[in-house]
C-alpha cells in the first residue's frame, strides 16, 4: 500500500483545532482511497518558544525534510511572543528554506456560502512569490532611539525568483482560463516593479496562447471586489500577494474558507499546506474556528501527492456540507459540527 510521511505542526491558538479537524477529514479519505498518510506531530509554536528558547530546534529543518509534505495550522501568539520572532523562527525558514516559491491560494466561493461582497462569479487563483521580495528581511535600524533614526526594509527581486513564479503562474493559466494577471506598482516603485513589468513581458514569449494584463496593486484591489470574472490567475510578490489573499479570503466569505499551498514543484524537498489565516487569539479555545480552510489545504496536499482522486473527494466533503447549509455563515457553527459534516460526506 503506498504511504506517505506528513510532518503535522499544528502551531498556535486555532491552528490546533482546524489542524485536527483537517487531519481526521485526510485519514478518512486515505482510508477510501486505498493509501496511508503516516502523521508524525510535532509541538514547534511559541509554547514551545517559552518552554526552549527557540520556535523549533536547530536541526528542524533537516528533520522535516525526511517528510513527504507539511500541514500546517497557524504560528503567532503575539500576546506574549512577538512576531517578529515567532514567524522568523519558523513559518518564514521552512518556505524559504525549502524553496517553497509559489504559494497557491485559491479564491471561490463555497456552495451555500455567500460572502459580503460577492454573491458570484469569483473564481480567482493568486499565485504569490513566497521567498523573497518584501520578506528578504534585509535592512536595518540606525541611530536607534534618536531623532534621527532610520528604518529600512530592502525587497530584492532576483531574476530567477520573478522568473520562475510568473512562468508557475504561467502554467497555472494554462490549466484554467487562460488568463493571467501580473501585480505591481510599477508607477511608484521604479526598480523592482519595472524589473517585474520586463521579466512578465520576456516570459509571456513562451506563453502566447495566455492573455496577459498589468494591473497596479491598488487598481487590481479594487477590480477583485468589482469586476472579479475578468480576472483569473493572480500573480504577485511576496507583500502583495499577502495582502491581496486576505482581501480574496473576506471575498469568499472569510478567513475561513481560505486555503493554501507553499509549493516548491520539485517533490525531494517538502512542500507546506496551511490556511491563509492566523492563529485568531480572539477566538482560539471557543471552539468556533472555521476548520474549512485547513480541510481545503489537506486536499491540496493530496493532490501534490498524487492522490488527486481523494484530493477531489475532501473538496466534494467540503462541497456538500457547505451545500446543505453547515458552516456558512460566520461563527454559527461549532469547529466540529463542521468536521462532522465533511466527514460523513467524504464516507
Ligand atoms: P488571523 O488570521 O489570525 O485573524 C484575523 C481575523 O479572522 C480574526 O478576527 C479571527 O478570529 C478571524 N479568523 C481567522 N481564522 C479564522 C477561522 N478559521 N475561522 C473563523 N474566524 C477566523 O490574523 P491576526 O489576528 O492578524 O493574526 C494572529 C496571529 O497569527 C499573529 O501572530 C499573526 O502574525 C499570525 N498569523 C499567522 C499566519 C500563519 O501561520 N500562516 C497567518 C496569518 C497570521
Ligand atoms: C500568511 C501570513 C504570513 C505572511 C505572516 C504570518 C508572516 O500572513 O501566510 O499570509 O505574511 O506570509
Ligand atoms: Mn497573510
Amino acid at each position: 500500500m503506498k504511504s506517505y510521511k506528513i510532518a503535522l505542526i499544528p502551531g498556535d491558538g486555532i491552528g490546533r483545532d482546524v489542524t485536527d479537524a483537517a487531519w481526521q477529514v485526510l485519514k478518512k479519505a486515505a482510508d477510501a482511497g486505498g493509501f496511508l498518510l503516516e502523521g508524525t506531530e510535532f509541538p514547534w509554536s511559541c509554547e514551545y518558544y517559552k518552554e526552549t528558547g527557540e520556535m523549533m530546534p536547530a536541526d528542524g529543518i533537516e528533520i522535516l525534510s525526511g517528510y513527504d509534505a507539511i500541514l500546517l495550522g497557524a504560528v503567532g501568539w503575539p500576546v506574549d511572543v512577538p512576531d517578529s520572532v515567532s514567524l522568523h523562527g519558523l513559518l518564514l525558514p521552512i518556505r524559504k528554506r525549502f524553496a517553497q516559491y509559489a504559494n497557491i491560494r485559491p479564491h471561490r466561493l463555497l456552495p451555500g456560502v455567500q460572502g459580503p461582497l460577492r454573491s458570484d462569479g469569483f473564481d480567482i487563483l493568486c499565485i504569490r512569490e513566497n521567498t523573497e521580495g518584501e520578506y528578504s528581511g534585509a535592512g536595518g535600524r540606525i541611530h536607534s532611539g534618536t531623532a534621527n533614526e532610520v528604518a529600512t526594509e530592502t525587497a530584492i527581486f532576483t531574476r530567477t525568483g520573478v522568473e520562475r513564479i510568473l512562468r508557475f503562474g504561467f502554467e497555472q493559466a494554462r490549466t484554467r482560463k487562460k488568463k493571467l494577471a501580473s501585480v505591481t506598482k510599477s508607477n511608484a516603485q521604479k526598480h523592482s516593479m519595472v524589473f517585474w513589468d520586463e521579466v512578465t513581458q520576456e516570459v509571456a514569449k513562451d506563453y502566447d496562447d495566455v492573455e496577459v494584463s498589468h494591473y497596479h496593486v491598488d487598481a487590481i484591489a479594487a477590480r477583485m471586489v468589482i469586476a472579479p470574472e475578468s480576472l483569473d490567475v493572480v500573480v504577485a510578490s511576496n507583500l502583495f500577494g499577502d495582502i491581496l489573499t486576505d482581501l480574496g479570503a473576506a471575498i469568499q466569505g472569510g478567513l475561513g474558507y481560505a486555503a493554501s499551498a507553499n509549493i516548491n514543484p520539485d517533490h525531494s524537498v517538502p512542500s507546506m499546506f496551511e490556511p491563509v489565516h492566523g492563529s485568531a487569539p480572539d477566538i482560539a479555545h471557543l471552539g468556533t474556528a472555521n476548520p474549512i480552510a485547513a480541510i481545503w489545504s489537506g486536499a491540496m496536499m493530496l493532490e501534490h501527492l498524487g492522490e488527486e482522486q481523494a484530493a477531489r473527494t475532501v473538496m466534494q466533503g467540503i462541497e456538500t456540507a457547505t451545500g446543505q447549509g453547515v458552516g456558512t455563515i460566520p461563527g454559527k457553527d461549532r469547529t466540529e459540527t463542521i468536521t462532522q459534516a465533511v466527514l460523513s460526506a467524504v464516507g
